[in-house]
């Protein structure tokens, strides 16, 4: 088991380069089974998810080749499999899109439940509503989901959640259905037109992405394309947050800023500087910082996903702030580990609030899923002293190299195997 010493109280400085998005990523790979053509994907991050996908589709049949500078090739002709390995699919959440994938391919999947960070309940109950609403027979045994659909329709779907998951994962399914398909609320996500980009460029009739309203015509067949991912904003934003947290200056470059709208907002209102260009994003030097009143929203909301590194740069203001999480109800995990390091939050229900200006201390601490665990690195890095975090395979699971990233902007963090003397007692 490896984990992170993070030496403290240094600045992030100097120019970094965003990858391709990750919840984009992790759907555009499944969708290349929706054809027997070739699908290349350029601008895939590095990260275990990724592998791990590359993983489950080869075990279905599919010929995939990684190019030098990790360009995927995808030839899913030999597919001959409708059951992606149990050990695999439990890994990560976003195994979740072989079910539309596979359904729309075979017209039959068999998958356990998805596993992934633990933010409190996480039904797949929407994804389920779709497929049976296109005339598909979903069944749970021993574990596993099994969807059966002799012939798909298209069907007029209402999601009584705004789920991206769900929105996806229909769009797959219905994209070679028979008839249209019209989703109702609908999440509006940039990685949801993102997936329907790649899926028009195979063929397909996807109209309506990024709106509440998406309507899909299904068609008999899909043909090769190839894709670019778009930069992943989560990954722009925590290098936002821990630019401003640290007090440094960071020009952030490859990103789409228009996506970071909400997180540039809520910056500028706290009071770091930010100055913004046509694909680049520079955090300045700050003065004073004000308290806010962060509530995390889907998609054009403050993603829920940046909210554990928002926190911590509220750990930093003086004065009171709110953070409220209205997307899931369990993803208040990292509050415990950031009172370890002095950290003075208060948890009512569903709100944190962050009685903020102190200096973190350092302790041995613990990521319990990827976003929080980036929001840990954060604090490490503003923490006096030496920080210790484990659980740092939920951090590889979404950011490529992030602590060689950070240490060439100025941090000093190191990965070590774990010993029994870091953390006493285990
Ligand atoms: C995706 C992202 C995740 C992000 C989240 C919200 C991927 C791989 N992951 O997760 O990083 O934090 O969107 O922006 O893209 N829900 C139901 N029933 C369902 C589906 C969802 O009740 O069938 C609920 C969830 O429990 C949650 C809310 O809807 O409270 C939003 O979930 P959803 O948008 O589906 O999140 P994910 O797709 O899992």
């Amino acid at each position: 088991m490896e984990h992170l010493v993070i030496k403290g109280k240094q600045k992030i400085r100097g120019a970094v380069s965003i990858n391709g998005a990750k919840n984009a990523a992790v759907a555009v790979i499944p969708a290349s089974l929706l054809t027997e053509s070739r699908v290349k994907i350029e601008n895939l991050p590095k990260i275990t998810d990724i592998f791990w996908l590359i993983e489950i589709l080869k075990a279905l049949g599919a010929k995939v080749s990684v190019e030098e500078g990790g360009d995927l090739w995808i030839d899913s002709a030999g597919v001959h499999s409708f059951k992606p390995p149990p050990e695999l699919v439990n890994k990560f959440r976003a195994s979740y899109y072989f079910m539309g994938a596979l359904l729309g391919r075979c017209g039959q999947v068999e998958i356990p439940m998805p596993g992934g960070c633990n933010l409190g309940p996480r039904p797949i109950d929407q994804h389920i509503k779709g497929f049976t609403a296109m005339g598909a027979r979903v069944e749970l045994e021993q574990g596993l989901v099994k969807i059966k659909a002799e012939k798909l329709r298209g069907a007029h779907i209402y999601l009584d959640v705004i789920s991206v998951g769900a929105t996806i994962n229909i769009m797959l399914a219905a994209a070679r259905a028979e008839g249209k398909t019209i989703i109702e609320n609908a999440a509006k996500e940039p990685e949801i037109v993102d997936v329907a980009n790649l899926l028009n460029a195979m063929g397909a009739q996807v109209i309506g992405t990024g709106t509440d309203i998406i309507k899909i015509r299904g068609v008999s067949e899909l043909g090769g394309a190839e894709h670019n991912v778009i930069p992943d904003r989560i990954e722009t934003g925590t290098f936002m947050i821990a630019a401003a947290a640290t007090g440094g200056d960071l020009l952030i470059e490859d990103v789409i800023p228009k996506h970071l709208d909400p997180v540039i907002a809520k910056l500028r209102e706290t009071g770091v500087p930010l100055a913004i260009g046509p694909d680049w994003i520079k955090v300045l030097p700050r003065n004073a910082l004000y308290p806010a009143d962060v509530k995390t929203f889907p998609y054009p909301g403050f993603p829920t996903d940046l909210q554990a590194p928002m926190m911590v740069l509220l750990t930093q203001v003086p004065g009171v702030s709110l953070v409220s999480e209205n997307v899931f109800e369990g993803r208040f995990r990292h509050v415990d580990e950031l009172k370890k390091m002095g950290a003075r939050i208060k948890l009512e229900g569903r709100t944190a609030i962050i009685e903020g200006g102190s200096q973190l201390i350092s302790a041995p601490i613990k990521a319990t899923d990827l976003r929080g665990g980036a929001a840990l690195v954060i604090a490490g890095m503003l923490a006096e002293g030496e920080t210790t975090i484990e659980g740092i395979e939920h951090i590889d699971r979404g950011y490529e190299h992030l602590e060689e990233r950070l240490n060439l902007l100025g941090a000093k963090i190191e990965r070590r195997i774990m010993t029994k003397d870091v953390f006493p007692g285990k």
